[in-house]
């Protein structure tokens, strides 16, 4: 990790970063060429965790389900970045099958995963009420892969990952998956998740995830905070961000506006379960993000008086669309 923090300090401009690394750009009989630079790291794989400790050896690769991971011995692992799948967000399996049905027919005598006709998996976790896999379905999976995280991880080691959902029950979701299997936040920047070319780049989608990074919680008691503190810290730190956004001139609409604050919800929010106190009562996840959609609705409000939105999309911004969004970010939350 030192490694990896001395490196990206090295990124200075005309240095480029892009998918897949950092590039320097270099002019060639009268050609711009864009040249990888870094380093590079060799992969010599392990049988086993065992062989992994042997000389020269330095990657295990493996496919399964993640809710074991019996291979990795209890604390043993320094940092787990994962990426994984958003509640109702993308049919993994559904999608994998238009090329799935083709690999088959070269794979299916070679690989035992290639035998079934299509891709689809009962340990899938994955939030599909067509194959009957309801919001619990997922939670309860998600909270086992992490329980295993949490299991294989140092005490003082890092669990990583990006999250976006424009949704808050998927938040609160989440909020309770991190803390049943006993990790809080410890911070949670926020990063530009889709070039102006992704597939989600069109307006109105999410554009920024937030990048969490969790830690093990600790059995020490802490002191007991007020949640009306609580409330202003999130609001401080979404603005921080904001401003960062705003003044850097990048995209933003009412959507990320919902990732930052929610991303800012987590951080403060888990740090201090279960010490926060409201009106004289320990405070629960459920009424806490309730609290939410006030906080955005008045950034959204201040964010679109600076006229940023307007100038980026080069239309009116329509205050009663937002009003109905989070309207309906509320009634979902009351659902589940
Ligand atoms: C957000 S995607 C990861 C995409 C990946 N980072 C990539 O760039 O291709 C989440 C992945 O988790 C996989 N997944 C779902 N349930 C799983 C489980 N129980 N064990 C391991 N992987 C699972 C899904 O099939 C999906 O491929």
């Amino acid at each position: 990790m030192r490694r990896g923090k001395v490196y990206s300090a090295k990124i200075t401009p005309p240095l480029l970063k892009g998918a897949g690394g950092i590039y320097e750009r270099t002019q060639r009989k009268g050609k711009s060429k864009k040249q990888a630079i870094g380093e590079s790291s060799q992969s010599v794989f392990a049988e086993d965790f065992a062989d992994l400790q042997n000389e020269g050896k330095n990657a295990l690769l493996t496919a399964g389900n993640s809710e074991d991971l019996s291979f990795l011995p209890s604390q043993s692992v320094d940092a787990v970045i994962t990426d994984p799948p958003y509640f109702d967000n993308v049919m993994y399996s559904e999608l994998a099958d238009f090329f799935y049905v083709w690999l088959r027919l070269a794979l299916k005598e070679r690989y035992e995963y290639f035998q079934s006709e299509l891709s689809y998996r009962p340990e899938e976790i994955v939030q599909n009420e067509k194959s009957g896999k309801d919001v619990s379905f997922f939670t309860e999976g998600l909270t086992n892969v992490f329980k295993e995280c949490h299991r294989v991880l140092k005490d003082e080691g890092l669990m990583l990952f990006t999250f976006h959902h424009n949704k808050l029950w998927a938040w609160e979701n989440l909020t309770k998956v991190l803390l049943d299997s006993g990790f809080y936040v410890s911070s949670a920047p926020i990063v530009r998740s889709e070039g102006k070319s992704g597939y989600h780049s069109q307006s109105g989608n999410v554009k920024y995830d937030a990048c969490l990074v969790c830690r093990k919680r600790q059995s020490t008691s802490l002191g007991f905070c007020d949640w009306n503190t609580l409330k202003n810290r999130i609001r401080q730190r979404a603005i921080h961000w904001l401003k960062r956004i705003i003044t850097s001139e990048m995209e933003l609409n009412e959507v990320d506006i919902v990732v930052i604050v929610m991303g800012k919800f987590l951080e403060t929010f888990t740090c201090n379960y279960p010490n926060i106190i409201c009106d004289g009562n320990p405070l629960d996840i459920h009424p806490a993000i309730h609290d939410m959609p006030r906080i955005i609705d008045e950034l959204v409000g201040e964010v679109t008086r600076t006229e940023v939105l307007k100038q980026e999309r080069k239309e009116p911004v329509q205050l009663n669309l937002l009003k109905s969004y989070f309207t309906s970010s509320l009634t979902l939350v009351n659902k589940e």
